[in-house]
C-alpha cells in the first residue's frame, strides 16, 4: 500500500477501506509516515468527507493506536459524559458526584483547557492539594470505593489522536465533522466508559457555531457508537452566551459547589439535570427521565451530591474543607469592575470573547506549556435578558495580572450587547440525538 495512492483516492472523492485507514494511523503513530502526506489527507477529508463506515473505523483505528482503560473491575454500567467544550462549561463538576451520588459508577478521565475553552482538571486542580495524575489501579480502587473518581487523561491513550489534533492545529483541517467526531470518541472509548452521554455544544464560544452543525457532530458520533457497540446519545446545547455567572477555574469551583448545595445559576441547574437524567437513565438507574430527573433534585437539594463531591476531594489528596469553606480556593489581588455602556436590556453575551478576556486574565493557556492562574476569571453579574442602568457593573474581573487588564476589559465590554428591548433568549437545551 502506498500513501501517495490513498491521498490521491481521497483527494478524488473515493472511500477508504478499513485496512487503507489502519496502515495510514498505525503507519503515522510508528513516524513512518511524514507529517506531509498525512496533511493532505487530512486536507482531501476535510474537503470530501467521510461516510460513517469509515469515520467508525477511524476511531477504532486511533483507539488502537494505544492503551485501553478496561473498567470491567468495576460493577455496573460506567456511563461517561463528554463536553465538546465551552466557556464558564464546569458541569463536569456537579454532574460526576451527582450521577455517583445516584448510583452510576463515574470513571472519568477529563482534559485541560486550551485555548478560550476551559478544562476540568484545570478547575479540579485550583482546590488545595487535588491530585488528578491517578494510576488506572488506584483511579479502578476509588470507582469501588467511592463510586467516582476524575482523573487527567493520560498520554497513553490514543496517541494518534494527539499527533493528529496538533497536525490539524497549524493546517486549518480541525472544524472537519469526520476528524471531530473520531477524535472525541476515540477517547472516550479508550478510556472503557459502556454507554457515552456527549454535549455537543452550539454557538459563538463552541467548535460549531451553528446548530445544524452541531447536530451534524452528535450524529456522526452516535453513529459512531452504533457500529463499535458503545452505546452514545447526544445533546445539542447551547454555548452562544457563557454557561452560568462565573468563568475562570476557581471561581467556577465555587459556583459548581453552590449549584450542589442545590443553590448556584438556573442554566447550570438544568444542564446538570438534563444530562444527570440521560445519563442515569443510560446506567440503568431509573427506567423513565422522568425519575431520573426527581432523583437528582432530592440529591443536589438534600446535600447528598455535595457531600459525593467531599469525598471525591478528600480521596484524591484535596482539601475537603473547600465545601464547606470556598475560601481556601486561591483568590486574585486585583478585582475590576466593568460598567454597562447604556440602560437597557442585555442582550447578548459573546461566550467567545468572554473566554479571549478570561484568557488575558490568566485563565487560561495559549499554548499546553503555559501556566494558569486559577485565581483568575470573570463574574458576569448581568445575563441576557437582564435589564441594566447605564453605568452598573455587568461584570467583575479578577486577577493578579496589571499589564493585560485594560485589553481584557475592552473584550468584555464588547462581548455585551445592550438594547432598548429585552431579548427572547435562546433556549439552553437544543435537541437529542439517539
Ligand atoms: N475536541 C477533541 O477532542 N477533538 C477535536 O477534534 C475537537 C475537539
Amino acid at each position: 500500500m502506498q500513501m501517495y495512492d490513498l491521498i490521491l483516492k481521497k483527494r478524488n472523492g473515493g472511500e477508504l477501506s478499513g485496512a487503507e485507514i489502519d496502515f495510514i494511523i498505525s503507519g503515522y503513530t510508528r513516524d513512518e509516515i511524514p507529517d506531509y502526506q498525512v496533511a493532505a489527507l487530512l486536507m482531501a477529508v476535510y474537503f470530501q468527507g467521510m461516510n460513517s463506515r469509515e469515520t467508525a473505523e477511524l476511531t477504532m483505528a486511533i483507539v488502537n493506536s494505544g492503551t485501553r482503560i478496561d473498567l470491567a473491575e468495576i460493577p455496573g454500567i460506567k456511563v461517561d459524559k463528554h463536553s465538546t467544550g465551552g466557556v464558564g462549561d464546569k458541569t463536569t463538576l456537579v454532574l460526576g458526584p451527582l450521577a455517583a451520588a445516584a448510583g452510576v459508577p463515574v470513571a472519568k478521565m477529563s482534559g485541560r483547557g486550551l485555548g478560550h475553552t476551559g478544562g476540568t482538571i484545570d478547575k479540579l486542580e485550583s482546590i488545595p492539594g487535588f491530585n488528578a495524575a491517578l494510576e488506572p489501579g488506584a483511579f479502578i480502587r476509588q470507582v469501588r470505593e467511592i463510586n467516582i473518581a476524575l482523573m487527567a487523561q493520560t498520554g497513553a491513550l490514543a496517541p494518534a489522536d494527539k499527533k493528529l489534533y496538533a497536525l490539524r492545529d497549524v493546517t486549518a483541517t480541525v472544524d472537519s465533522i469526520p476528524l471531530i467526531a473520531s477524535s472525541v470518541t476515540s477517547k472516550k472509548i479508550a478510556s472503557g466508559a459502556n454507554a457515552i452521554l456527549l454535549d455537543v455544544k452550539c454557538g459563538s464560544g463552541a467548535f460549531m457555531k451553528t446548530r445544524e452543525d452541531a447536530a451534524a457532530l452528535a450524529r456522526a458520533m452516535v453513529d459512531i457508537g452504533r457500529q463499535v457497540g458503545r452505546e452514545m446519545m447526544a445533546v445539542v446545547t447551547d454555548m452562544s452566551r457563557p454557561l452560568g455567572h462565573f468563568v475562570g477555574n476557581a471561581l467556577e469551583v465555587r459556583e459548581a459547589l453552590d449549584t450542589l448545595r442545590g443553590q448556584g445559576p438556573d442554566d447550570l441547574r438544568e444542564l446538570c439535570l438534563t444530562l444527570g437524567s440521560h445519563m442515569l437513565v443510560l446506567g440503568k438507574i431509573t427506567s423513565s427521565y422522568e425519575t431520573a430527573r426527581a432523583k437528582l433534585e432530592e440529591l443536589l437539594d438534600n446535600g447528598e451530591a455535595l457531600q459525593k463531591f467531599k469525598d471525591l476531594v478528600q480521596a484524591q489528596g484535596g482539601d475537603p474543607t473547600v465545601v464547606d469553606d470556598p475560601a481556601v480556593l486561591p483568590e486574585a489581588s486585583i478585582k475590576l469592575e466593568v460598567p454597562a455602556p447604556r440602560a437597557g436590556y442585555v442582550v447578548s453575551i459573546d461566550a467567545m470573547q468572554v473566554g479571549r478576556s478570561a484568557m488575558l486574565l490568566g485563565a487560561g493557556r495559549m499554548t499546553k506549556e503555559d501556566q494558569i492562574d486559577h485565581a483568575a476569571g470573570i463574574e458576569l453579574k448581568k445575563k441576557p435578558g437582564d435589564p441594566v442602568k447605564a453605568g452598573e457593573p455587568v461584570a467583575v474581573l479578577y486577577t493578579n495580572r496589571q499589564h493585560t487588564l485594560a485589553e481584557a476589559a475592552a473584550v468584555i465590554a464588547g462581548a455585551f450587547t445592550v438594547s432598548d428591548t429585552p431579548p427572547n433568549p435562546a433556549p439552553l437545551i437544543l435537541e437529542t440525538v439517539v
